[in-house]
This record gives structure tokens, C-alpha cells and sequence, in this order.
């Protein structure tokens, strides 16, 4: 690339889908000779790539953008130019009134048509007209992107993302994604292997394969079949992906066969993203999930008969329009019950044209902080327990990048726990053994002792 090369800063808020579209900007924008660069400062393109998910992660873009706007201006008197661009869900759910709200911005682009932004980069640099495009096209995203950029992978380390299904049919009550990302999409098989290939000879040691709802994916092969998510993960083990992950799943697509894989495949990582929400089944049928906290139960049985050591995560959300003390008390039941090894836990936030955010019987705000307290402090005691059991076990741990201190690598234990690693010979991407001496609520803290069995 010549020295004359535009510069491009993305900043990706929210979930795992979010950084992988932010990887495919970088990647599809560098064929359009704008490198990528990690401060604002000198970018002449900014991205935000925004979520919606809650009130809070809608609110941080504004305030990013009144910070960014400063930056545009004082760019502006040393004569250079800076195209602020809103990507994401917070663009596809706000399209044009984000324009109008903060007239810093100059493209709005939804989360489905990211690959046209090279032209509205055109529109908005020449014409200084502000492109908004927040249509559902029905041409596949996916199709009209270029391949992930070689040299990119191999910066980007040993792990990477894969979406392999978008958009969601579920319409829970309290969500936002079948709005802002659409409806149920899988991606053809014959495309998410091509990308593995390209992943694996760049030196990727981890796929996480990627949905809104990836145990959902019903992709299609070359004949025309079906082929569901454990088809697929048996297909990226038989290329010998050294690891597998996959998230987030839904527990009514959980079926056996998935189930059983987690016994089946040794690449497969011990671990499961499977969020229930909520303990009762008065609150879990006014969020429209479908299924009652025996099923549940249920699957989570059948998953810990497959593989007994496997690490359980969720999300939970508190103070549901009319969750009472006891449907509460019968989510902290479910968690002592299932006991997982870490979560993810919200305080219900009303989101605009969600059904759940026009229930008249909101919880106030006060008593949904005090229910998360209480919910995240068993939480965080589970998951520092789950920690301390490592202690004085050898696990294998994929090595990702280097610690902040000399000699020191840091990694992750198949139960996605981070490891720091006192080691002198490991590289980042070999998969290592590790004597774990002590851990905490966030870390592992061990030794290689691969060289010394
Ligand atoms: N309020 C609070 N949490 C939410 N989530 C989704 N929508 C909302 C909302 N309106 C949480 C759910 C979901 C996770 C990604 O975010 O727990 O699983
Ligand atoms: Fe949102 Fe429910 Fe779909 Fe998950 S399954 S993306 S929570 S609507």
C-alpha cells in the first residue's frame, strides 16, 4: 500500500457479530487502499459500529460522536477531512434521525449493508451528500464481500470469528434484533468453508462460528441439502481445526445431535453460551422465549451427559416488565441449581418498539439494581469457584498473545477462562500445557510445563 493511503479507524461496540462485521469493514476497505489504524486522532474515516441492545449502548455512541465531533473540527482547521460514518444496529434502528440528532455525522449504514460503503464513502467525500442506507438487500451481504484479507488474519492472531447465520424469527419480547438485524439467514455451506479454509492456512488455531441464533443455521450444500450447525462443526473438525467454538444458541434449537457432538468431537471446546433469561416460567412466557426452565434443565442434563467437565455460561435479565420477588427468587434457584461457570446478567432496559416496553408494569429501577446485585454476587461466587477447581490441574491452552510482563503469555483454557502463563519458549498459536497455580474471579495464573512431561 503507498504512503499516500487513507487511514481508517472502526470502533465495534457490543456482541462477537459486531467484531466480526468491524473485521470485514477493515478487510473490504483496505482494497479501497484505507489502512486501519487504532486511534481516532489520525483516522480520516471513522466508524462506529454500533449496538443497540440496551438503553446504555445506544447513549455511549452520542456521547462518542460529541467527543468525535471536536476531533472532525480541529481536523477541519489543519485543512484535513474526516468522514464520520455510524454503522451497526444503532444505524439500521435510528437510520436518518441520526443525521438530524448529530449533524457530525456523514453515513449512516445498517448492519446488511455495510458492503456498499465503498460507494457512499464516494457520494459523501465528492458530492458532500450524507448517504443513509438501512435496507435489508436481497442480494447476500456476505456474497458481495471480498474474502478476509490474508495478512489481516495472521495480525489478528490465532483465534477468529465466523458468522455463519444473521437476523433472528424469535421476537422476544424484551429484543431488538429481528428489528435491527433482520430476519433468519444462513449462509451456503460452500461460503462458510471457503472462509475456514482461508482462516486455517493463515495460522488460525480457533473458530467460533457466529449467530444471532447459530443453532438455528439451516445453510445449504451444493445439492441443495440441509445442513444443520453440528453437520457443520463436524465438517470444520474433519478439515482439522484444532479448536471449535460456536455461540449464541437458543435453547429451543438445541437438539441431540449438537448435544451429543460436545461428546463426540475432541475439538470441540467444553463449553456452552446458552441463555435462559429467566428462572420462571410466568416471566419466560411473557418474554415470548418458548420454553419453560424444566426444559431447560433438560437440556442441560442431557449436555452434561455428554460431556461431563463442560463449562455453562448464560444471560439472565432482571426486572422483566412484572417479575415479582418470587419469579426472581426462582431465577437465583436456577443458577444455584445448575451452578455456571460464568454469565452474562442486565437490568431489563425498554427498547423502542419491543412489545415488552410498552408493559404498563415496569419494575423500578431501584429494585431491578438491587435484584442484579444480588444476582451477579452468586454469579461471581459460582465462577470463582468453577476458577479455583483448575487449581493444580494441567489444562491446554491456546496461546493468543503476549502478557504485560516479561515471560509471561497469555491464552485461554478450553473453558474460555484466561490464562496467564509463565513460559519462556511458547509462540502465540501453539497449544500449550499449563499447571495452573492459582485463580482468581477473572484469571488463571499457571505454568508451561509442556517441555517438562
Ligand atoms: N434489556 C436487557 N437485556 C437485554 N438483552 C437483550 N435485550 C435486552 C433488553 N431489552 C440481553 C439478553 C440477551 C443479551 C445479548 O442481551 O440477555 O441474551
Ligand atoms: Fe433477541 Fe430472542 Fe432473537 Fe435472541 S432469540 S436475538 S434474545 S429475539
Amino acid at each position: 500500500m503507498n504512503e499516500a493511503a487513507k487511514k481508517v479507524f472502526i470502533k465495534s461496540y457490543g456482541c462477537q457479530m459486531n467484531v466480526y462485521d468491524a473485521e470485514r469493514m477493515a478487510d473490504m476497505l483496505e482494497g479501497e487502499a484505507y489502512k486501519e489504524v487504532s486511534s481516532a486522532e489520525e483516522a480520516d474515516l471513522i466508524i462506529l459500529n454500533t449496538c443497540h441492545i440496551r438503553e446504555k449502548a445506544a447513549e455511549k455512541v452520542y456521547s462518542e460522536i460529541g467527543r468525535l465531533k471536536q476531533l472532525k473540527a480541529k481536523r477541519q482547521k489543519e485543512g484535513k477531512q474526516t468522514l464520520l460514518t455510524v454503522a451497526g444496529c444503532v444505524a439500521q434502528a435510528e437510520g436518518a434521525e441520526i443525521l438530524r440528532r448529530a449533524p457530525a455525522v456523514d453515513i449512516v449504514v445498517g448492519p446488511q449493508s455495510y458492503h456498499h460503503l465503498p460507494d457512499m464513502l464516494k457520494s459523501a467525500a465528492s458530492a458532500r451528500k450524507k448517504p443513509v442506507d438501512t435496507d435489508f438487500p436481497t442480494i447476500d451481504k456476505f456474497a458481495a464481500l471480498p474474502e478476509p484479507h490474508e495478512q489481516k488474519i495472521q495480525d489478528r492472531g490465532p483465534t477468529a470469528f465466523l458468522t455463519i447465520q444473521e437476523g433472528c424469527d424469535k421476537f422476544c419480547t424484551f429484543c431488538v434484533v429481528p428489528y435491527t438485524r433482520g430476519a433468519e439467514y444462513s449462509r451456503p455451506l460452500k461460503e462458510v468453508l471457503k472462509e475456514a479454509d482461508r482462516l486455517l492456512e493463515n495460522g488460525v488455531k480457533e473458530v467460533t462460528v457466529l449467530g444471532q441464533n447459530v443453532n438455528a443455521y439451516h445453510g445449504e450444500d451444493e445439492k441443495g441439502d440441509t445442513v444443520s450447525l453440528a453437520d457443520l462443526l463436524r465438517t470444520l473438525a474433519a478439515k482439522g481445526t484444532p479448536r471449535l467454538r460456536y455461540t449464541t444458541s437458543h435453547p429451543r434449537d438445541m437438539d441431540e445431535d449438537l448435544i451429543n457432538l460436545h461428546g463426540e468431537l475432541p475439538v470441540m471446546m467444553p463449553y456452552l453460551h446458552l441463555p435462559v433469561q429467566s428462572g420462571s416460567d410466568r416471566i419466560l412466557e411473557a418474554m415470548n422465549r418458548q420454553h419453560k426452565a424444566s426444559h431447560y434443565y433438560q437440556i442441560i442434563e442431557k449436555v452434561r451427559k455428554a460431556c461431563p467437565h463442560i463449562a455453562l455460561s448464560s444471560d439472565f435479565i432482571v426486572g422483566f416488565p412484572g417479575e415479582t420477588d418470587q419469579d426472581f427468587k426462582d431465577t437465583m434457584k436456577l443458577i444455584e441449581n445448575i451452578d455456571f461457570a460464568q454469565s452474562f446478567s442486565f437490568k431489563y432496559s425498554p427498547r423502542p418498539g419491543t412489545p415488552a416496553s410498552s408493559s404498563t408494569d415496569q419494575v423500578p429501577e431501584e429494585l431491578k439494581s438491587e435484584r442484579l446485585a444480588q444476582l451477579q454476587d452468586l454469579l461471581e461466587k459460582q465462577r470463582l469457584k468453577f476458577n479455583q477447581a483448575t487449581v493444580g490441574q494441567t489444562v491446554s491452552v491456546l496461546v493468543e498473545r503476549r502478557g504485560k510482563e516479561t515471560g509471561i503469555m497469555s491464552g485461554r483454557s478450553p473453558y474460555l477462562q484466561t490464562v496467564q502463563i509463565e513460559t519462556s519458549l511458547s509462540r502465540i498459536g501453539d497449544i500449550i500445557d499449563v499447571r495452573i497455580k492459582r485463580a482468581s474471579a477473572n484469571t488463571l495464573y499457571g505454568e508451561d510445563v509442556t517441555n517438562t512431561r
